[in-house]
C-alpha cells in the first residue's frame, strides 16, 4: 500500500510536468495514461493486491488518481486548442480578429458621382415610388392607353390591380414633381426601375436610373445642352466629345440621344463601343406640351427639359464589370473591390 501511494505521487509529478507542444502530444499523453493499456489502467488494477481492510481507502485514492489524469488530459487538450479556459495558452501578441468594414456599392458610388455633378448645378434630389398607377408611368408621360411606344419597354404588372405597374423609368418622378406645382423646378430624381426583360449578362429585370427635370420660363435647348456638356466634362474629362442623334420619346418633343466618345478606346473603336467609337449615355428631349399640361403647368408660359440616363452602363465601363448580374448577386468579394468615399 506504502509503494502504491509513492508511485501514485510520482506518476502525479510526471503529469503535470508534461507540456504538449501540439494536439499530437496531447493524444500520445492519452494513450500513455488513459488508454486501454495505460497506465491509470493498470494502477487500478492494484487493487487486488491491497489488503482487504484498506480497501475503502485505495478505492477512494485510486479514482483520485484517475480523476486527476482525466482533468489533465482535458487540460492539455483545451491548451493545444487555443481555448483560455485555463488561462496558461492566452498569447497576447497575436493580432486581434478582423472587423471588416462595408463599403459602398459600385451603383450606390456612380449614383453618388452623377448626383454631386448636377448638384453644383443647383439641381436638388427628390424620389418617387418603385410601384407607379399607369398614369404616372405612362399616361401622363404622353402614353395614353395603347400608344404603340408602350412596347418599347416590357412592364411588369401588379396583379392585385390593373392599374399598378413596377416602374418601368424613372420619368414617372418627372409627373409627381410637376404635380406639385411648385415652379421652376430643378430636380434629379434618382431610382431603381424594373422591365420585364430575360436576366443576362447584358441585361436585367431591374437596374437603375437618374432623372433630370429642368422647368423654368425661356427654358432652351440650349440650356440643356450646355447642362450636359458641363456632366460629361465633370464626369468624363475634358476631351471627351459629344454628339447628339435625333431621337423620339413621347414625352420629349424635340428628343435626342446623346453619345460621348468611347472612354475606353478614346473613339479609335473597341468591343465596348461596338467599333463605333461611340457609347450611348442618355435620352433626353424637351419635355412635351402634353406633358406639362398633363400635370397642371401652362406651356405657353413655361418649357423645360428632361433628360434620364442609366447607372449600370457607366459603373460597368468606369469599373471595368463585364457582367450585369454581379451587381445584383451581392457576393461580397465582387462588392469589396469597392472601397471608394464618394
Ligand atoms: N425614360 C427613358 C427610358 O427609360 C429615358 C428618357 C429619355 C428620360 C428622354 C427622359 C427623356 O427624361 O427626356 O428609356
Amino acid at each position: 500500500m506504502e509503494q502504491l501511494l509513492n508511485q501514485i505521487a510520482e506518476y502525479k509529478k510526471e503529469m503535470s510536468a508534461f507540456a504538449a507542444a501540439d494536439e499530437k502530444q496531447v493524444e500520445e499523453f492519452r494513450i500513455k495514461w488513459l488508454g486501454t493499456r495505460g497506465i491509470v489502467k493498470s494502477v487500478m488494477g492494484e487493487m487486488k493486491n491491497v489488503a482487504p481492510d484498506r480497501k475503502k481507502e485505495a478505492g477512494q485514492l485510486l479514482n483520485e488518481f484517475k480523476q486527476f489524469a482525466e482533468l489533465r488530459f482535458e487540460e492539455l487538450k483545451a491548451a493545444a486548442s487555443g481555448v483560455m479556459e485555463t488561462g496558461f495558452s492566452l498569447d497576447i501578441s497575436l493580432p486581434g480578429d478582423p472587423q471588416p468594414l462595408g463599403s459602398r456599392h459600385p451603383v450606390t458610388l456612380m449614383r453618388n458621382r452623377i448626383v454631386s455633378i448636377f448638384q453644383r448645378l443647383g439641381f436638388a434630389v427628390a424620389e418617387g415610388p418603385e410601384i407607379e398607377d399607369d398614369w404616372h408611368n405612362f399616361g401622363a408621360l404622353n402614353l395614353p392607353p395603347h400608344h404603340p411606344a408602350r412596347d418599347m419597354q416590357d412592364t411588369f404588372y401588379i396583379q392585385q390591380n390593373p392599374d399598378w405597374v413596377l416602374r418601368t423609368h424613372t420619368s414617372s418622378v418627372q409627373i409627381r414633381e410637376m404635380e406639385k406645382g411648385k415652379l421652376p423646378i430643378r430636380m434629379l430624381m434618382p431610382g431603381r426601375v424594373y422591365r420585364n426583360e430575360t436576366v443576362s449578362a447584358r441585361s436585367h429585370c431591374f437596374f437603375h436610373q437618374v432623372e433630370g427635370l429642368y422647368i423654368d420660363e425661356n427654358v432652351s435647348f440650349a440650356d440643356l445642352k450646355q447642362t450636359l456638356y458641363f456632366f460629361v466634362k465633370e464626369m468624363y474629362g475634358k476631351d471627351v466629345k459629344v454628339r447628339f442623334r435625333p431621337s423620339y420619346f413621347p414625352f420629349t418633343e424635340p428628343s435626342a440621344e446623346m453619345d460621348v466618345t468611347c472612354f475606353i478606346c478614346g473613339g479609335s473603336g473597341c468591343n465596348i463601343c461596338k467599333k463605333t467609337g461611340w457609347v450611348e449615355i442618355l435620352g433626353c428631349g424637351m419635355v412635351h406640351p402634353n406633358v406639362l399640361s398633363n400635370c397642371g403647368i401652362d406651356p405657353n408660359k413655361y418649357t423645360g427639359f428632361a433628360f434620364g440616363m442609366g447607372i449600370e452602363r457607366p459603373a460597368m465601363l468606369k469599373y471595368g464589370v463585364n457582367d450585369l448580374r454581379l451587381f445584383s448577386e451581392n457576393d461580397v468579394r465582387f462588392l469589396k473591390q469597392f472601397t471608394s468615399a464618394i
